[in-house]
């Protein structure tokens, strides 16, 4: 995996940073909050994994902006994101701007994440209590897997 970056964007309930807090205590890895941190330089990583909430059926803007103007060519990109319920692949567009970009799409992983958007707030939100600690270890086993380390 070399040096790995995981860049988030988790502006809900924090649930795609509870999953990103969790990865930073088993694997060794630079993390970025990109809304934060628009310009990171990725160039001394060799894996990189994008990891956001699920807004309106996309990864956030900023991770978005982000890839528009960063260079991943040759790069190891693993994309996580929690999202109130999957009704469609929501890592499919980004993973083919990615391949387009030059960059090996090493695979997707996600979870669930407490939604109390819109309407939702008014019956006390979907997903409540994820991520939960069997989530986090199924993305940590998927990642793992995707890099094929023991
Ligand atoms: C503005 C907004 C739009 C959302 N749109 C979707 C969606 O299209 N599909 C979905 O499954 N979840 C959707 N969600 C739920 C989030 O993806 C889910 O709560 C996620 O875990 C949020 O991650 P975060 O807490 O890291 O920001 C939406 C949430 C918000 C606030």
């Amino acid at each position: 995996m070399g040096n790995i970056a995981m860049i988030y964007a988790s502006v809900h309930h924090g649930n795609t940073k509870k999953a990103v807090d969790y990865l930073s205590t088993k694997i060794s890895a630079t993390v970025v909050d990109v809304t934060k941190e628009k310009a990171f330089d990725v160039s001394e990583y060799d894996t990189v994994i994008f990891a956001s909430g699920i807004y309106f059926g996309q990864f956030h803007k900023s991770i978005l902006e982000y890839i528009e103007t960063v260079d991943v060519l040759g790069k190891n990109v693993i994309l996580l994101y929690t999202c109130g319920i999957k009704v469609q692949d929501y890592a499919k567009k980004l993973k083919k701007i990615l391949e387009q970009k030059g960059a090996t799409v090493l695979g997707d992983c996600y979870c669930r994440g407490f939604d109390t958007y819109g309407f939702l707030a008014k019956i006390g939100g979907i997903a409540k209590n994820h991520p939960n600690e069997k989530d986090l270890e199924k993305i940590y086993s998927s990642i793992q897997q995707m890099c094929k380390v023991e």
